[in-house]
């Protein structure tokens, strides 16, 4: 029996398409720009390489063949400029709106750049995709959403106050494509990341999410930071369940399911000490040095939701989305990425 997700990749197949993927460039962007290519869609790219790298793009165009590559045509532009989005939404059917400034530390140490992508880039975004008449708007949201709200696990009706700026722009993205649904008549879907790692997620700089910092520190004996006691939890996701929810929210034909905003995770729970055994376990036989290999721990990070797990029942019922990656094997597979790009 086939699932919704192979039926889905089956009528890609098919059919062809024309995608726009914002942030493309990025870690979740060019994974779904890869995916696109391998099931012969025609891609248009937008990023300004401000969070991603050409390097990204280089590994999509190694991983897929000669014609598949030809399908992708990349726009280096920027979301705040309003004609660089009126020219990536020429003649799309599916907009992916994938960039924005992510990190909840950066928006606290800088809230107007994080304002100016997230909030002014979004809404240029819309108003391009509404003036190209492009079926759906699909777009990356945030658990962040969430805020202060303690329940878990986390269903989409019920939020709390925001804990950070980046938070603020990840549910105005939500109010605004509420809005131009219900304005302009269009068709938008809000996926609420809850975080999604795997291959090509940057593992450096002062603002990398705690799985490729980790995984780089490890293999390379550097330190690696726990924030506070390790037992703040979060719904790991691997990204190929999101990839899933991408494509599944934009086909989608339940008339139910659309201007609506969805948990995108596994609906399981790992602490940062559960973390952090699984990776020096699944690295110790080809990194003999981590057996000495402590961790250090240090403050609770502002900002920071102490729990987080995600009810995906609303997912699985209105679009039929069904993680087919666990936290451990998706661990394993982002692993053999890293160890061949940072050993
Ligand atoms: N990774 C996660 O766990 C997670 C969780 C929740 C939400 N999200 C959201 O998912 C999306 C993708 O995140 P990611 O993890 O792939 O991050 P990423 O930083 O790897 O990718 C973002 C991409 O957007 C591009 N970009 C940023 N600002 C831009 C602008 N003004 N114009 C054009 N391009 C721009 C960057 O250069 C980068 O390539 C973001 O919207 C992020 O907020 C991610």
């Amino acid at each position: 029996m086939t699932n919704h997700y192979q039926q889905a990749q089956q009528h890609l197949l098919e059919n062809h398409y024309h995608w726009l993927v914002t942030g493309v460039a990025g870690f979740i962007g060019s994974n779904i720009l890869e995916t696109l290519l391998k099931l012969k869609q025609k891609v248009t790219g937008l990023d300004n390489f401000s969070t991603g790298y050409q390097h990204n793009l280089d590994q999509v165009k190694a991983a897929v063949t000669a014609d598949a590559w030809a399908n992708f045509n990349f726009i280096k532009g920027d979301i705040r400029d309003f004609v660089s989005c009126q020219q990536a939404c020429k003649n799309v059917d599916f907009v992916l709106h994938q960039a924005a400034l992510g990190s909840v530390p950066r928006s606290i140490e800088d809230p107007i750049l994080t304002n100016e992508n997230n909030i002014s880039g979004f809404v240029n975004m819309l108003v391009a995709a509404r003036d190209a008449k492009v079926r759906r708007f699909v777009y990356a949201a945030s658990s962040s959403t969430y805020g202060d709200q303690p329940d878990l696990p986390k269903v989409e009706s019920v939020i709390g106050r925001p804990l950070s700026p980046y938070a603020v722009t990840k549910y105005v993205n939500e109010l605004y494509a509420d809005v131009f649904s219900r304005c302009y008549d269009t068709q938008s879907i809000g996926l609420r990341y809850f975080n999604i790692f795997g291959p090509r997620q940057d593992p450096d700089g002062a603002y990398a999410a705690v799985i490729p910092q980790w995984i780089a520190a490890l293999i390379r004996n550097k330190p690696l930071y726990i924030n506070g006691d390790g037992e703040t939890s979060r719904d790991f996701c691997y990204v190929e369940n999101a990839l899933q929810a991408n494509v599944l929210a934009a086909l989608s034909t339940n008339s139910n399911a659309i201007n609506q905003v969805y948990n995108i995770a596994v609906n399981a729970r790992s602490s940062l000490n559960q973390l952090y055994t699984m990776m020096r376990t699944l690295l110790i036989d080809q990194f003999p040095h981590l057996g000495e290999y402590q961790p250090v721990y240090r403050d609770f990070r502002v900002g920071d939701v102490r729990h987080s797990q995600a009810d995906i029942s609303k997912a699985g019922q209105l679009l039929g989305y069904d993680p087919t990656h666990q936290v451990d094997q998706g661990l394993r597979q982002a692993m053999e990425w890293y160890i061949q790009h940072l050993s």
